[in-house]
């Protein structure tokens, strides 16, 4: 087969066609509905012990850290009670041998020790204030509780929440793999690094960064009827959004409140259909999954994610290579190559390695609508070593990595689609001609070229939805959403701790550090201070 011929047959395995989309949409909410009846279903449906949305009124200091992909952050957020926040963050990469560390405390000491690094440098004037105080923790005022920090853990996996500040991790996602932490309170591993450190922070409230980024864009956009969904399309993908008290029929234990009639719900999409009852499933698609640390789960994540995409065109690329008739990157002589060169592709470019073609290249080559497409066979030698690849070859690579990309936004389509109805707002009359809000954040969402268009494009497509609905649904960016959502939620968490009796969170300080006497390092910093 020629390369053209080759190309157009790859482009069709990835065809997500409007009949398909329909499918899906109708399979997601019946896979909602079973996640809302019992435990153990693809979709989780993991009530959030979040009982409102924000009004953009909510007002406060505090801090929130986030782990749930590439970077750890660490930013303290003032709500300024007026729909606007201003944050200081810091951010670091988490080392890649954390991510699958030996044990669970390696990681977390190091979330620990950021946050340490953090208040010295931002908050310098309250942290040192804490440590002298320290050193009069016999006497009553030993500790003040407005010198704590309350702090909003976004933390983003999936989370059996079991309170507003405890949860037990279910499984890993997004190539993080540390098995010990399966199973225990994410929360308390976290709180027992800080109090190792004697920093004063407490770990108000557990955040899922989708019901972050729902809790953000309503606090920054409140309209007359709230967001209803928070969506992430990133490293990873997931959505939350909120429904209705009656409609959880399993048990929610534990403290919550009950008034509002309403929960957010953490969908855990990534896991949708992992039994492929709709979803396609490419030869690509089963390559990449036998590869990942967790065959047959988040396999609608696999085919959505920033993480999987370049991963999928690359094992297509791989198999290209593979076929001597098809003449990609590999032109005859100088001759058949629009820039009178030849190809080469260096050894250790990163088409060989597993995640080694990054999405970002994807972007650039949707970016690229220029005939001889230079921007794109720019970034073919400068991220991938691909050298002078012709203008034949370039297109080919734009062909598929549009073909994986469009995919991916017409399944993300899919949950969005699925969600919205569930919601019943396109025909409640309390939405009359109100729009309906969704909060999105991820490098997808922000920096694919025209996936928020696409999205669009086959929500149209979807009964229920069509034209006039898909124009009433407007996607718009919560940036940051995660850490000021998870600032919003230890708000809600402080007010609770507050009202619930019995909370006495200075007294269990007190009774910590009375255990643990300050270290002759301690006393250096605080006499240093
Ligand atoms: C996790 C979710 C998270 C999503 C986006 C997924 O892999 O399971 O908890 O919300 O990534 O970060």
């Amino acid at each position: 087969m020629t390369l053209e011929a080759e190309t157009k047959a790859v482009v069709a395995q990835f065809d997500y066609t409007n009949e398909d989309v329909n499918k899906a949409v109708k399979e997601f909410i019946r896979q909602m509905g079973e996640g809302l009846e019992k435990e153990g279903t693809s979709l989780s449906q993991i009530p959030t012990y979040v009982t409102g949305v924000p009004k953009g009124t909510e007002k406060g200091l505090y801090m929130a850290v986030d782990l749930g992909g590439t970077n750890f952050r660490v930013c303290s957020i003032n709500l300024n009670g007026d729909t606007t926040f201003n944050l200081t963050f810091s951010k670091v990469a988490i080392p890649r041998e954390l991510m699958v560390a030996k044990s669970a405390k390696e990681l977390f000491a190091f979330l620990a020790k950021q946050i340490e690094l953090f208040l010295k440098e931002h908050h310098g004037d309250q942290f040192e204030k804490h440590v002298r105080r320290r050193m009069t923790v016999t006497s009553p005022e030993g500790f003040k509780d407005e010198e704590v920090f309350r702090l909003g853990f976004t933390f983003s996996f999936p989370v059996q929440q079991i309170g507003i500040n405890k949860g037990k991790l279910i499984r890993w996602t997004k190539g993080f793999d540390i098995p010990d932490a399966v199973g225990k309170d994410v929360c308390a591993l976290l709180q027992q690094e800080i109090d190792i450190l004697h920093l004063p922070v407490k770990v108000a409230a557990l955040v899922n960064d989708t019901v972050g980024t729902l809790m953000a864009r309503s606090y920054t956009s409140p309209g007359k009827t709230g967001t209803v969904l928070g969506a992430i399309f990133g490293t990873g993908t997931n959505g939350a959004y909120v429904e209705k008290l009656a409609n959880i029929k399993k048990p929610v234990t534990g403290e919550f409140d009950k008034s509002t009639g309403l929960m957010v719900v953490n969908t855990e999409w990534g896991s949708f259909d992992n039994q492929l009852n709709v979803l396609p499933n490419t030869k690509w698609d089963i390559e990449l999954d036998k590869e990942t640390p967790n065959p047959g789960i988040q396999m609608y994540e696999k085919r959505v994610s920033g993480m999987f995409l370049g991963e999928i065109v690359r094992l297509v690329i791989v198999d290209l290579l593979k076929k001597p008739e098809v003449s990609l990157f590999k032109d005859e002589n100088s001759s058949t190559n629009d820039w009178k060169s030849t190809t080469s592709i260096a050894p250790n470019s990163g088409v060989f390695t597993q995640w080694g073609l990054d999405t970002s290249v994807m972007s650039v080559a949707a970016a690229d609508t220029t005939p001889e497409l230079v921007a794109l066979r720019q970034a073919l030698e400068e991220q991938l070593h691909i050298y002078s690849p012709s203008l034949d070859d370039a297109q080919t690579f734009k062909a598929i990595a549009a073909a994986v990309g469009r995919r991916a936004a017409r399944l993300s389509a899919v949950a969005i689609a699925a969600i919205v109805l569930q919601s019943g707002t396109l025909t409640d009359p309390a939405y009359d001609g109100e729009e309906i809000d969704i909060g999105v954040d991820g490098s997808l969402v922000e920096h694919y070229p025209y996936f928020r268009d696409m999205i669009y494009e086959a929500l149209g497509q979807i009964e229920g939805i069509g034209a006039e609905g898909a124009k009433r649904i407007r996607i718009g960016i919560a940036k940051d959403g995660s850490g000021v959502g998870a600032a919003l939620i230890a708000l809600v968490a402080a007010d609770m701790e507050k009202r619930t009796s019995g909370a006495d969170y200075i007294g269990e300080l007190r009774d910590t550090a009375k255990n643990s006497p300050s270290t002759p390092a301690d006393e250096v910093a605080a006499n240093d201070a």
